[in-house]
């Protein structure tokens, strides 16, 4: 039986009220995008409601618990170590949570930045984190636009191209997410 309600009661339990509002939209946006692409509907769920359990960690508290859990910790994540927030609440969700599925696993822990060859689920996370209805900038609804209209691979695209601007235009450029958008291009041509 699906454990949403217990991972609704962690995520109050553990996030400010507007995250965990966050968190049940992502779930909810991305649970309605899972049978386009083939993905399993309990996954997007248990995915989307968990990605952002570490979300309002102390920097160095994230530090502390992914070198503790023998993460690489990569120069980006070093001077920004929000960009953990993704791999200590995967890593958490596996070992406290028993929540088996590598695939889970890698869509959390990659969900800020994407990788290459991150399987469909860890793309609709990416996705539906980036624009669930509640999104206040103006790029998150031309996402859902997109899905609607072109269908789920151009709005990927979309996405993790305004993500990289984004990052861009700020100190941090993370390498996973250059490569992730390198990558869709190859494999989701346009
Ligand atoms: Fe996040
Ligand atoms: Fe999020």
């Amino acid at each position: 039986m699906a454990r949403y309600k217990e991972f609704h009661h962690l995520l109050r339990d553990r996030l400010p009220e507007e995250k965990v509002s966050h968190c049940v939209f992502v779930a909810e946006y991305a649970a309605s995008l899972a049978e386009k692409i083939d993905v399993d509907h309990d996954a997007a769920v248990t995915a989307g409601l968990l990605h952002d359990l570490c979300r309002t960690e102390a920097d160095e508290d994230l530090l502390r618990r992914a070198r503790g859990y023998g993460l690489q910790v990569s120069d980006a994540a070093s001077e920004v170590p929000l960009l953990l927030h993704g791999p200590v609440a995967a890593e958490e969700c596996r070992r406290d949570l028993n929540i088996p599925s590598d695939s889970v696993y890698e869509a959390i822990y990659w969900h800020t930045t994407g990788r290459p060859d991150l399987d469909r689920l860890g793309q609709l996370l990416f996705l539906a984190d980036f624009s669930e209805p509640t999104r206040r900038f103006p790029e998150a609804a031309q996402a859902r636009a997109l899905v609607r209209n072109e269908g789920f691979d151009a709005a990927l695209h979309f996405v993790c191209e305004k993500k990289l601007a984004f990052q861009q235009s700020k100190t941090v450029v993370d390498p996973n997410l250059q490569a992730f958008l390198i990558w869709l291009r190859k494999a989701y041509p346009r």
